[in-house]
């Protein structure tokens, strides 16, 4: 074992130790900041590396990984078992005292409810991207129209508005306030904190609630849920979008319903595709769900448009990207094969009971 290394073991040990003795949360946060942070030995070990020979600084490069890898696990173990007990503490401190108060059976008989499906659908559509590596964030569902529409390359008076009947909220001019009508703002809303904070890349899903000024029939509802996916890296191509498509439609309805795109139209993505999936009714033999054609649409997705790139401030030259948007509902109205989207909002507890 060489010094170098003999300082590394010493510094890892004094810092497992530190961590195993932090007492409270904010003891552990300040043993943790001094065992890996920048003023940490751990950090002038590293330092030290650019004076090393090339192999060398790569074996202590590792050694450093490694021991920097254990000491956050060790941390965040730590701090579990603390927030843990300080819960604990808490909740006793809060617990209501009865003194000899007797508890009688309860006079009535309670009925538990639960979860609904387009939640619980919500969920696992989650838990798949986040299996793919991406992030889940939210956005407001009251939007401006520059989010709604303008930054995402849909100016005043452009016909492909027509494709979204909106709501507009009574707040301000006239026409400028809106319900979202896709979750495609919050990718706007993303890409400009991105730019700002310079976290660029962008690996994301955001899910949500829309509004459209649709009549409700048995494939929409004018309250409906979208969830919409965003990737902006280095040299991304079309085969990384419909790989990622092909991929989510196999993992959330199983092996046996597949993924297409046909060429579609979005004012924001350049090309733009129309994305179905074989229809789960009929297996794509044909049936009256999916007017006899085998497939289904859930979506839409194409390359990033330069435009959209240049009202938020990204470079088009360095980065590219992706971006798709499905229905949440059509997602479980295919999965549970309900014949009527409607029947989700009619509140009969026969019907919502299946999904607990
Ligand atoms: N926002 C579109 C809609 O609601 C769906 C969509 C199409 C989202 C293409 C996208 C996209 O991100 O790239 O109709």
């Amino acid at each position: 074992m060489t010094d170098w290394d003999l300082d590394l073991e010493r510094a890892s040990s004094a810092a497992l130790a530190a961590l195993a003795g932090a007492a409270t949360v904010d003891e552990l946060e300040a043993a943790a900041a001094a065992a890996t942070g920048k003023r940490s030995p751990l950090a002038s070990l590293q330092r030290s590396l650019g004076a090393a020979e090339p192999a060398e600084r790569r074996r202590r490069g590792a050694q450093i990984q490694a021991a920097r890898a254990r000491l956050e696990l060790a941390a965040a173990q730590r701090r579990d078992e603390l927030l843990a007990s300080e819960r604990t503490a808490w909740l006793a401190a809060d617990a209501l005292d009865l003194g000899d108060v007797i508890v009688t059976n309860r006079p009535w008989s309670v009925t538990m409810g639960h979860g609904g499906l387009i939640p619980a659908v919500q969920a696992e559509l989650e838990d798949v991207f986040v299996a793919m590596g991406f992030q889940v964030a939210e956005g407001p569902e009251v939007e401006t129209d520059w989010y709604n529409f303008e930054a995402l390359n849909i100016p005043p008076a452009h016909p492909a508005r027509g494709l979204w009947d909106t709501f507009y909220v009574d707040l301000g001019e006239p026409e400028t306030i809106v319900l979202r009508t896709h979750t495609s703002p919050t990718q706007v809303h993303l890409m400009e904190q991105a730019v700002a904070t310079g976290t660029l890349p962008i690996h994301s899903v955001m899910p949500g609630r829309c509004y459209r000024r649709d009549t409700p029939d048995a494939r929409h509802l004018a309250t409906f849920h979208q969830v919409e996916g965003l990737v902006v890296d280095r040299g991304i191509t079309f085969a990384d979008l419909a790989g990622v498509i092909e991929t989510f439609t196999r993992a959330f309805f199983g092996p046996d319903i597949q993924s297409r795109l046909r060429p579609g139209y979005f004012p924001f993505t350049e090309p733009s595709a129309e994305f179905e999936i074989t229809c789960t009714i009929c297996r794509g033999a044909g049936c009256r769900t999916c007017s006899h054609t085998g497939w289904i649409e859930l979506g839409g997705c194409g390359m990033m448009d330069p435009d959209v790139f240049a009202a938020v401030g990204i470079d088009p030259d360095e980065w590219s990207g992706f971006a798709f948007g499905f229905g949440i509902d059509r997602c479980a109205q295919m999965r549970a094969g309900i014949a009527d989207l409607r029947a989700l909002t009619d509140n009969d507890v026969r019907f919502l009971e299946q999904f607990s």
